[in-house]
């Protein structure tokens, strides 16, 4: 177990080491089961988080807050429009200056070649950590509650295989960062992952490329598909999910146009009864219900999605008591 996390930013998992990944986790399901308890566990007592929302967000910013007051400390709520981002107040000003009032700045920022930049120029200014709530390129909390709940499900995940699939969302052009997370952090866990999605909507070759060596590294398989119906053939983990076509079009009617193109890609039962037996469905949500995944699914017995929107309270409670205590 590797225990010197305080002080480190967390933007991706990929800058931590399998062991480091297995302490959040270990300290995740500790403080899980002293929630349970009802056993005081205020690590972090006196301590401020500012979250700073350049997006809407209902579980990241419920969770991160829930945490912080069952950790002993505060969380504040910061909107960007409501502060004077807009008028001139840089990233680096941001993090000075948050970084002075606070001992963790966590911040959601998704705008396309803008978010991870962003995040990065503040965090090289601030003197806390800080915490990615979700950026362009990653989704680093949302990926470690999802190992978190596969692992409290299967065990050791070592040998089975998780589907990352896109699918048909029609509310809304979702950012690539929850898919890139997932694709690059199941294969260290030894899961083969499987990648399925139309040829326009591609994840980051970079991405694409560290996944594929976190596998081989781990005596994982890898593999990319463009025919849906095949990624849930004999899967473990079906994680069937929307995103942009970011890496083919910036323009938004064109995104648009793309994405309806592929209007049968949604996870319904049939496609579920081809998944293993014991197999689970995981979405991150917000699902757009009935075009993404049917009624039947996301509410029937394969579906983990409460669950795994629970961990989100564990995972990050975890990584804001190792790296802000
Ligand atoms: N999964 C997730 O990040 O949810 P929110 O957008 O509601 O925070």
């Amino acid at each position: 177990m590797q225990t010197h996390l305080r002080g480190r930013d967390v933007i991706t998992l990929q800058d931590f080491t399998k062991d480091e990944l297995d302490t959040f986790l270990d300290v995740a399901f500790a403080l899980k089961r002293a929630r349970a308890l009802g056993e005081p566990h205020a690590y972090l007592r006196d301590k401020v988080l500012a979250m700073l929302f350049f997006f809407s967000s209902t579980r990241t910013r419920t969770s991160f807050e829930a945490g912080m007051a069952q950790l002993g400390g505060h969380a504040q709520f910061i909107e960007s429009k409501t502060t004077q981002i807009a008028h001139g107040d840089t990233a680096k000003e941001i993090g000075e200056i948050l970084g002075r009032y606070n001992d963790g700045i966590a911040i959601r920022q998704c705008d396309w070649g803008t978010g991870n930049k962003y995040m990065r120029d503040v965090a090289e200014a601030s003197r806390v950590p800080v915490l990615n709530m979700q950026c362009d390129v990653y989704h680093p909390h949302q990926a470690l509650a999802d190992i978190m709940t596969i692992i409290e499900h299967f065990g050791d995940p070592r040998g089975k295989t998780a589907t990352v699939s896109w699918a048909r969302a029609s509310s809304y052009s979702k950012p690539v960062s929850v898919a890139q997370s997932l694709v690059l952090l199941l294969p260290r866990f030894g899961m083969n992952l499987r990648l399925v999605h139309p040829p326009e909507f591609k994840l980051m070759p970079e991405i694409v490329e560290q996944g594929r060596e976190n596998a081989r590294k781990a005596h994982a398989s890898f593999e990319i598909l463009d025919d849906f119906d095949e990624g849930f053939k004999d899967t473990d983990v079906m994680y069937a999910k929307s995103w942009g076509a970011l890496l083919t079009t910036q323009d938004p009617e064109e995104d648009k146009r793309l994405i309806d193109k592929y209007d049968t890609w949604i996870t319904d039962e049939k496609r579920m009864a081809l998944t293993n037996d014991d197999a689970i469905y995981m979405h991150p949500l917000p699902a757009d219900r009935n075009v993404e995944v049917a009624d039947a699914v996301i509410d029937g017995p394969k579906s983990i999605v409460y669950d795994q929107a629970e961990n989100r309270l564990h995972a990050q409670k975890a990584v804001m008591a190792l790296t802000m205590s």
